[in-house]
């Protein structure tokens, strides 16, 4: 798919939550764009074995398969509010569904339906962005996240998004100080950036914060 065809406003709503026909091309498209991207998170995630993750926003789920990989003994919860994404993680992990090693659920970062103090570690790719009042959502996090879980969110900076998409208003522009200052706001501690650059998006960061 040539995603620079769609006209811009379809698109950053179909990356917010991709839905249809065309979502499940969005889908395709995620795997192949954001391959280097994940990569350069998983570098920083530093998961242990038995860790308990949860990935937000996870998409066609091919950050919960590293996830699984990395964690033989551990457990990997993933969210996401679209069902089109859910339809294809699933098919994608459905072994470790099937294990009981991972758990995805249809729902929103806003009310994550997790207990207090459940996982090690909590992360996004390419979805902090879309978070109008992101306070409300690092809350969440914050609450079930043990005491010393980390956070990590990935980005691809603005400057390497597709032309329109920052026109949207779908989008929030962040630069890795504005994220550390948000993830400080939000009570996290020991918080951090990292720019990147990745073969196909261009300039990428990462924030990251410790509870
Ligand atoms: C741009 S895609 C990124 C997917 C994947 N993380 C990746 O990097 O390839 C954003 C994903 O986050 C999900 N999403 C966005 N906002 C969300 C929210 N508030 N709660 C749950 N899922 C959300 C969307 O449905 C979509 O699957």
């Amino acid at each position: 798919m040539d995603p620079t065809v769609i006209n811009p406003t379809i698109l950053a709503q179909q990356l917010l939550k991709p839905e249809g026909e065309l979502g499940e091309k969005i889908g395709e498209f995620l795997v192949e764009r954001n391959a280097s991207g994940m990569t350069f998170t998983f570098e920083h995630l530093y998961l242990k074995p038995s860790d308990h993750v949860l990935e937000i926003g996870f998409g066609p789920g091919e950050a919960i398969a590293e996830a699984v990989k990395q964690t033989p003994q551990g457990f990997v919860a993933g969210i996401d509010f679209s069902d089109v994404m859910l339809r294809m993680a699933e098919k994608r992990n459905h072994e470790a569904i099937a294990d009981g090693h991972v758990a995805l659920t249809l729902g929103d970062a806003s009310r994550l339906p997790y207990k207090d103090n459940t996982f090690d570690v909590v992360f996004a790719m390419n979805v902090f962005h879309f978070w109008q009042e992101p306070l409300r959502e690092l809350a969440e996090c914050r609450r079930v996240l043990k005491t010393n879980g980390r956070i990590l969110f990935y980005f691809n900076h603005h400057s390497s998004w597709m032309d329109g998409l920052g026109d949207t208003g779908v989008f929030i522009a962040y630069e890795p100080s504005d994220v550390e200052k948000i993830l400080t706001e939000a009570g996290f501690h020991d918080v951090g950036s990292l720019m990147g650059a990745v073969e196909k998006d261009g300039k990428c960061f990462l924030g990251w914060g410790v509870k």
